[in-house]
């Protein structure tokens, strides 16, 4: 079982690339199996989650090439519109393989995802958008069995705002028969990435962005090169080890567009950050002023940003207040944190979090992705020595991390069985 053995004391400095967006590639992958014709995609990154997410579309028959510096998928030869238990159970977001697979084949066998350690994370609104567009969908043995002879466009208003809900529903669309109308859309820039995509493709979409999304189906879509866009996520979490470190990074090939809310955090706490036409600089203070935040969908505060910033209010100045209001159980990091003397009281969906002088290095447990980078940034500025274990959870998010911190001065070490082998 990997491991991160991480030695805190040392500010982050130096300049590093930032990876293309994980929830922007997932949907993109998916949206190759709308078209016969050859999808080219670039700035995909090496992550474990990708591919899973190759290996389930090659076992529907979908093929795949190195272009240059690019991967292009070929749906043209797929026989086999089954995403088995096995690989969504790794991998939810395999669920985004539905809309796709009912919109160009008129069915579907795709295991019901289950939850997962932040929460519950059910699909009804996937089904309840499909079954509006006039897909038949009943749910068996654990799958979701969908047919479909032509999707219809519909008005569709999910109950809540759902990122991948919306991804679904909008690949669906563009090859219903009629308009589609998905209003509480979500507004993430992911899905805007999607939405740019299938418009190349030959999709008819206006809306992206906003929380009302018209789709006029097409009868086919075509072959499209697209660049996936910065992992916003990413860059927001290199920010804050900076941050937290005392020190001062440069993060190229990303941009600040989509992180606002983010960068207006970390200035309150005390950074200081420039925005260049790719990258992004901050320079941060000796120590952190204490920043409260509350989640909610795009444009306001990432959820995916919370445990990150729990992390730096362990060390920051005063009291922090953080709110989580899409996910039932994000906190898992807390009690890890709090094994590393961060000062934590959990009241619900809140968390305050009092700012001590100084973390002690300690053995933790990484339990989801998010919260395995918080951990990580934790590592970074505590005394002495800090283990994670069951890093597996980050190597699904973040490319090459080990590698980045380094760049950055950190002192990091991976221990335990081989590398992620991921092929370039
Ligand atoms: C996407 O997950 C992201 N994953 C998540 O990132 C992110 O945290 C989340 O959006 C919120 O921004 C990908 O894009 C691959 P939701 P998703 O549907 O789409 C409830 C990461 O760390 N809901 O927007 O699964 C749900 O339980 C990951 O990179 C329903 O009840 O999230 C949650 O409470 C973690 N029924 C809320 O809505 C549904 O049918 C928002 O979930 C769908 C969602």
């Amino acid at each position: 079982m990997d491991k991160l053995i991480l030695s805190g004391g040392t500010p982050l400095c130096g300049e590093i690339e930032i990876s293309g967006a994980k929830n922007a590639a997932l949907p993109i992958l998916c949206a190759a199996l709308l078209t016969s014709e050859p999808l080219e995609l670039s700035n995909l990154p090496r992550l474990k989650d990708v591919n899973t997410l190759f290996m389930l579309l090659e076992q529907m028959g979908v093929t795949q090439k190195a272009g240059e510096d690019a991967r292009i998928l070929d749906a043209s030869g797929v026989n086999n519109p089954i995403a088995p238990y096995d690989l969504v159970k790794t991998m939810r977001a395999s669920i985004l393989v539905l809309g796709p697979l009912l919109a160009r084949w008129g069915e579907a066998k795709v295991s019901l995802p289950g939850g997962c350690a932040i929460g519950a994370r059910p699909v009804d609104q996937h089904i309840k958008g499909l079954q509006a567009m006039g897909a038949e969908i009943s749910v068996e043995q654990g799958y979701i069995h969908a047919r479909a002879t032509r999707l219809k466009g519909a008005r569709i208003n999910t109950d809540m705002v759902t990122v991948t809900g919306t991804e679904n529903l909008l690949m669906a669309a563009t090859l219903a028969e009629g308009e589609t109308i998905i209003e509480n859309a979500a507004r993430e820039p992911e899905v805007v990435d999607l939405a740019n995509c299938l418009i190349a493709m030959g999709a008819q979409i206006s809306g992206a962005g906003s929380d009302v999304i018209h789709v006029q189906g097409v009868e086919k879509l075509r072959s499209a090169r697209h660049r996936v866009m910065p992992d916003r996520i990413e860059t927001g979490t290199y920010l804050c080890a900076a941050a937290v470190t005392g020190g001062e990074v440069r993060l190229t090939r990303t941009s600040s567009a989509s992180l606002d809310v983010v960068i207006d955090k970390l200035t309150e706490a005390g950074c200081e950050i420039s925005i260049l036409p790719d990258a992004i600089h901050l320079k941060a203070p000796r120590r952190l002023k204490s920043v409260s935040l509350r989640t909610a969908p795009y444009p306001a505060f990432p959820t995916d940003m919370q445990a990150q910033f729990m992390a730096i209010n362990c060390v920051a100045d005063g009291v922090a207040t953080i709110r989580e209001t899409i996910f039932e159980n994000r906190f898992m990091h807390a009690v890890e944190l709090q094994r590393l003397g961060a000062d934590i009281h959990i009241d619900g969906n809140t968390a305050m979090v009092r700012g001590v002088p100084r973390l002690q290095g300690a053995t933790v447990m990484a339990t989801d992705l998010r919260a395995s980078a918080s951990l990580v940034i934790a590592g970074l500025v505590a005394e002495g020595k800090t283990t994670i274990e069951r890093i597996y959870h980050l190597d699904r998010g973040y490319e090459h991390l080990d590698a980045k911190l380094a760049a950055l001065g950190a002192s990091v070490e991976r221990a335990g069985c081989a590398h992620l082998v991921i092929p370039a």
